[in-house]
């Protein structure tokens, strides 16, 4: 039996990345996965895994509602989708800032919202997992003012979820990954002028001299989900090469 046997987890942002990689985690160690993206081709063959697939926008609070409608228990909720914008704040129109805001945090607090209800009426409370990045209140990484300041207020979400739902035994936790090599990180690079330099500027980052793969998050996931980490609230997971050392 998987560490999870028994468990539904519904995950945001699952096309690609981070959260595909966990999705496909957690169906591995026996969870039943509902996998969710705002571009539904993208999930397509994760139901070749035992997957069940939706698609879903984070920044739609009607379609979180009714998706919501359709699950009848879930135990693991993984907010992973996000949006990364590129500046300082001089640079950080209000349409970015407003946009930003309202994927990473409010897309959180939709999801929250409309799921931790489910995990009360089940009697046996949960385990929510929220993506936020060692660019936060951890750490500055220039230009990515607005980004950054999403994912501190994250960590601030996941703190005040965690204390407000302790006793419903509902677990709240952040993930703060370094640079992860996703296809989003993967084109980022290849549209700067020097692609090979900007790949040893990131790896330079990393005290480790690698970029890390979705896999090795996907790893802090599943021990996040499963009752292994059930003395585990309201905390920070650092995951960065070394970056931060
Ligand atoms: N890759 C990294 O280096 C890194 C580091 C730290 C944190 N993160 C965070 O991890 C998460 C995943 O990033 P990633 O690099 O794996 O891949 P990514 O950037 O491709 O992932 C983002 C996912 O979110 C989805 N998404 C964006 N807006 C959405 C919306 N409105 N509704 C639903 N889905 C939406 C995208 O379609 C994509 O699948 C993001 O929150 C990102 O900020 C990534």
């Amino acid at each position: 039996m998987g560490r999870l046997h028994g468990k539904v987890a519904l995950v945001t942002g699952a096309g690609r990345g981070i959260a595909r990689a966990s999705a496909l985690a957690m169906a591995k160690e026996g969870a039943r996965v509902i996998a969710t993206s705002r571009t539904f081709e993208r999930l397509k063959d994760l139901e070749k895994e035992g997957i069940e697939i939706h698609q879903l926008d984070v920044s739609d609070g009607e379609a979180i509602k009714t998706l919501a409608g359709k699950i009848n228990k879930i135990d693991i909720l993984f907010n992973c989708a996000g949006h990364v914008h590129r500046s300082n704040i001089l640079e950080c129109d209000e349409d970015s800032w407003d946009y930003s805001m309202n994927v990473n945090v409010k897309g959180i607090y939709r999801m929250c919202k409309a799921f931790i209800p489910k995990m009360i009426e089940s009697g046996n409370g949960g385990s929510i997992i929220n993506m936020s990045s060692i660019c936060s209140s951890i750490k500055a990484i220039p230009d990515r003012f607005v980004y950054g300041t999403t994912k501190a207020a994250i960590i601030g979400m996941t703190k005040s979820i965690a204390t407000d739902y302790i006793s419903h035994n509902i677990r709240c936790n952040n993930l703060c990954p370094g640079t992860v090599l996703t296809d989003t990180v993967r084109s980022y690079i290849q549209t700067q002028p020097d692609p090979e330099k900007s790949m040893k500027e990131f790896i330079g980052r990393q005290k480790m001299g690698r970029l890390g793969q979705p896999e090795e998050i996907a790893h802090m996931v599943v021990y996040l989900a499963s009752d292994e980490s059930a003395f585990v609230t309201g905390q920070e997971f650092i995951i960065d090469g070394g970056l931060c050392v």
